[in-house]
């Protein structure tokens, strides 16, 4: 006989990270609070005829392009430099942020900038930082990059493990007259905000599988759609049952945790504009299943429900930032894949919601399979178009790595205004094509598709079962994960979650509407 586990008490994810940093305004650099650091994003190239800042006394320009000069400092990606010099007999701390050169640089440079400015400035006991962007030989510096540099600086104030004993938490000034720095301060507000939101739910995704079963998560779902004033549908196994999502139901019966489907609905001003969809796979853990996975490694699949923490964090910038007229509605699709003597067998076939008969030839790929019926629900919301993204395949890594996520879609448009709004962010996306010709890699003689392919352009073959499931005249895009989590601290932020894509759907929502076309 074995007894259900005792129930996880949903830990209450901190409340103080929801609340928006404060932005300091301070007139001049006489009045800058006691132990405060200049953060200067440096192009690499022409250093030292950077132009002064209007703000900042001429004299650190000529301090700090001779110690360029002496160190031959050359600003490349990532060169950190920590500068003390003195400026109007006051010590100044200079944090020095290399982004390479200016042709080169995108939003994901100048976010990790940012990141690194704040892991920094904790770590040197700098109470509060004050970014410096105007040193580009008089030419702007995008206001998306101004954002991109507060994202990641916030993004790097987050504590994996904070402790009582922590010092307090690095404070932000704007230098320059209220009037002249309004349109900055609206960038680093907004910047903030992403990045606070980033940092909220990532006190969810970095719990283990044993404290956030699918119940877990839908709990702090609906306390965080509480928080701000968004409805929260949680279907539970018997509603699953009703609702004929067997496929969600047959990925989680190994488990004694409970699968669950998630519903988060931002109204919108005006009802009559179709909803715009996003889905996430939220796998609490994944063994693999009957097809067990190594080992070796298999810790890391705790991060395998980040599909569902970026539509988190993203719902939650809908609601508290972007406020947009359109209806969004996130879907969470979460279930606990296990072994066990009621599991799902390789070989079995199920029928998933929407009809069609699937053979599951390999229970590790499960993520397409709960997928399925969240996909079906979304076409079942008359939607504008639908975004999933999903932890879905470890080849997607293999075929990008790090600095980009494959995405897919049936719609060009879409998949174009997806990857221009990551590249805007740093979140970065690549297209791998959907050809028809995939399609015959899934037929099976036993059911309307099998689960797995031969083995050949895995990241595509997730891809187009997942196209299976959703209706074709609705635009439809997948992002495949590869970045969702970082194994250790970075030089830029913490390890643990990285809630990829909730910037990237905030952009292109604020830039397209949340239309396709
Ligand atoms: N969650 C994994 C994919 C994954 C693994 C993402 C490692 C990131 C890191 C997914 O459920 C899975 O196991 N996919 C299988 C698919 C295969 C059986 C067709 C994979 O990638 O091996
Ligand atoms: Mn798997
Ligand atoms: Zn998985």
């Amino acid at each position: 006989m074995i007894r259900p586990p005792p129930p996880v008490r949903a830990k209450n994810f901190r409340k103080a990270a929801v609340d928006p940093m404060k932005i300091q305004i301070v007139k001049n650099a006489a009045s800058l609070p006691e132990g405060y650091a200049l953060a200067i994003p440096l192009f690499a190239g022409n250093l030292t005829s950077t132009s002064p800042s209007s703000a900042l006394p001429s004299d650190l320009w000529t301090e700090i392009h001779g110690w360029i000069k002496r160190t031959r400092y050359k600003a490349n990606d990532g060169d950190f430099s920590h500068v003390r010099i003195l400026i109007a007999n006051r010590a100044t701390d200079v944090l020095l942020l290399g982004c390479g050169s200016r042709d080169q640089a995108h939003a994901g440079i100048i976010r990790r900038a940012g990141g690194r400015a704040a892991v920094e400035a904790r770590r040197l006991g700098v109470t509060t930082v004050v970014p410096v962007f105007d040193t580009d030989r008089g030419a702007q510096f995008p206001s998306l990059w101004i954002r991109a540099f507060a994202t990641g600086f916030r993004e790097g104030t987050y504590l994996l493990r904070p402790s009582k004993s922590a010092s307090k938490p690095v404070q932000f000034a704007l230098l320059g007259a209220a009037k002249a720095i309004a349109s900055l301060q609206k960038d680093v507000e907004y910047g903030f905000a992403v990045g606070t939101a980033i940092n909220t739910v990532r006190d969810i995704a970095n719990q283990p599988g044993n404290q956030a079963p699918p119940r877990v998560i839908a709990d702090q779902a609906k306390a965080l759609a509480k928080a701000h004033g968004l409805s929260c549908t949680i279907w539970n196994k018997a509603e699953l049952k009703k609702q004929r999502c067997r496929a969600i139901l047959a990925v989680g019966q190994g488990s004694h945790e409970e699968p669950r489907l998630i519903q988060l609905s931002y109204a919108g001003r005006k009802k009559n504009l179709r909803p715009l969809v996003v889905v996430g796979k939220t796998i609490t853990f994944d063994t693999g299943g009957i097809s067990l996975k190594p080992a070796k490694n298999m810790e890391w699949m705790k991060f395998d429900k980040c599909g569902g923490m970026a539509v988190l964090a993203f719902m939650s910038i809908v609601a508290s930032v972007i406020k947009p007229d359109r209806p969004v509605i996130g879907i969470l699709t979460s279930a606990e894949n296990m072994p066990g003597a009621t599991a799902t067998r390789p070989g079995d076939v199920i029928q998933s919601r929407n009809g069609k008969t699937i053979e599951v030839l390999n229970t590790d790929a499960e993520g397409r399979l709960v997928l399925a019926d969240a996909l079906d629900v979304a076409c079942e919301l008359n939607p504008s178009c639908i975004i999933d993204l999903a932890t879905l395949t470890g080849a997607a890594n293999v075929a990008l790595g790090r600095p980009a996520s494959p995405i897919m879609a049936n719609h060009d448009a879409l998949r174009n205004a997806l990857q221009a709004a990551g590249e805007a962010v740093g979140d970065r996306v690549w297209p791998l094509p959907l050809y028809p010709d995939y399609e015959r890699m899934l037929k099976s003689p036993f059911a309307d598709l099998k689960n797995i392919g031969d083995g050949s352009a895995g990241t595509i073959i997730g891809g187009t079962f997942l196209k299976a499931f959703v209706r074709s005249d609705i635009p439809w895009a997948h992002i495949d994960l590869t970045s969702a989590w970082e194994e250790r601290a970075t030089s830029f932020g913490p390890a643990g979650a990285t809630i990829f894509g909730a910037a990237l759907l905030a952009n292109w929502l604020e830039s397209s509407g949340g239309s396709a076309a």
